[in-house]
């Protein structure tokens, strides 16, 4: 059985549905903080237990029979963790602490961490590799830098052979967009089904990775795979290698849904980085990992399902 903390959220879900459709056993263990019940729920190789990851005795619980687990759950919001940087620092550095050595004791063997590409801050290099220094500039990045370092020594020092995995920006049906906190591309493309202009923070030019949610769940899958062998004990980038500006997507995303293309501009957001596109080598070479979906047809997948005409296993697979 494969455990997955954040099970019930926008990408932990994905890989829920995506493992049990090949037939495998899933524990959802998430406190529905951000996540939705209704996303995992009435699939019958799926289980959710209600839990908080920095509670041990629900983590210990929840990985009852469990072989390998995906450790998504996390305060997954750069504003957010801003304004509440205690409990960010609680959820994601102290809940991972506890979700390590439950696993450890559980004899667990395989982990996956759920790190970010925020880890690297504004690299200022392009594309951007592993081997770019580590400057977090957000409460967020700090904390998913000091989750995935606790991952890394554990796996050093006798604990679940773990790979961590740094997600660019990642997209896809599913994903919330009705609040300053969604990602940008989901709030876009509902900005432009309700005919609504979008406010761009700065000047747009700032660029992005965008990968979608299908392709994460795949590198989770492979990380899974993967974490006992030559690859384990290592940090991954996860993107498509190819980046857009937030103007240029706007501009997609408009075109495909017919809308007004005008955006207006805002203040920049503090922490946000001006450019990030992964280098994706390693993930290739080592992990065997490459993003296969498009933008052009990522947009119109999350176009299609934003307005409720797509079913939500449309995340899961490569159609
Ligand atoms: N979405 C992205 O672009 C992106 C990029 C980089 C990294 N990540 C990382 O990927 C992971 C998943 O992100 P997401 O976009 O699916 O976010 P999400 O908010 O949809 O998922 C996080 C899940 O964790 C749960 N959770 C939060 N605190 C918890 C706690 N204390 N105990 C148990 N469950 C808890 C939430 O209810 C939610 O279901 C996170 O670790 C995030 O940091 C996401």
């Amino acid at each position: 059985m494969i455990l997955i903390t954040g099970g019930a959220g926008f990408i932990g879900s994905a890989l829920a549905l995506r493992c049990a459709a090949a037939g495998q056993r899933v524990r959802v263990l998430d406190d529905f903080s951000t996540g939705r019940r209704d996303r995992v729920s009435g699939n019958p190789l799926i289980e959710v237990s209600e839990g908080d990851i920095r509670d041990p005795a629900a983590v210990r619980g929840a990985l009852a029979g469990v072989g390998r687990v995906a450790h998504l759950a996390a305060l997954a919001s750069v504003p957010r963790a801003e304004l509440d940087p205690g409990t960010a620092a609680r959820v994601n550095v102290e809940g991972t602490l506890v979700v390590l050595d439950e696993s450890r004791r559980a004899g667990v063997s395989a982990l996956a961490y759920a790190s970010s590409c925020s880890v690297y801050g504004d690299a200022g290099e392009r594309p951007i590799a592993e081997s770019t220094p580590l400057k977090p500039l957000s409460v967020y990045a700090v904390t998913k830098l000091a989750g995935e370092r606790h991952v890394l020594l554990h796996h050093r020092t006798g604990g679940p052979p773990a790979i961590a995995l740094r997600f660019f920006n990642v997209y896809g049906p599913g994903q919330p967009a009705d609040s300053p906190y969604s990602g940008v591309l989901a709030r876009f493309c509902a900005q432009a089904l309700a005919g609504e202009r979008p406010e761009i923070h700065g000047d747009g030019g700032q660029t992005r990775d965008f990968v979608f949610v299908a392709d994460v769940v795949d590198a989770l899958v492979l990380a899974l795979e993967k974490a006992s062998g030559g690859a384990g004990g290592h940090a991954f980038n996860i993107g498509t290698g190819r980046s857009a500006s937030v103007r240029e997507i706007w501009r997609l995303v408009a075109d495909a849904a017919g809308a007004e293309r005008t955006p207006t501009f805002g203040p920049v957001r503090a922490g946000d980085m001006r450019h990030a596109s992964a280098d994706t080598r390693e993930a290739a070479g080592r992990l065997g990992f490459r993003a296969r979906v498009p933008l052009r047809e990522g947009i119109s997948r999350l176009l299609r399902s934003a307005a409720g005409n797509l079913a939500d296993t449309s995340a899961v697979g490569h159609s």
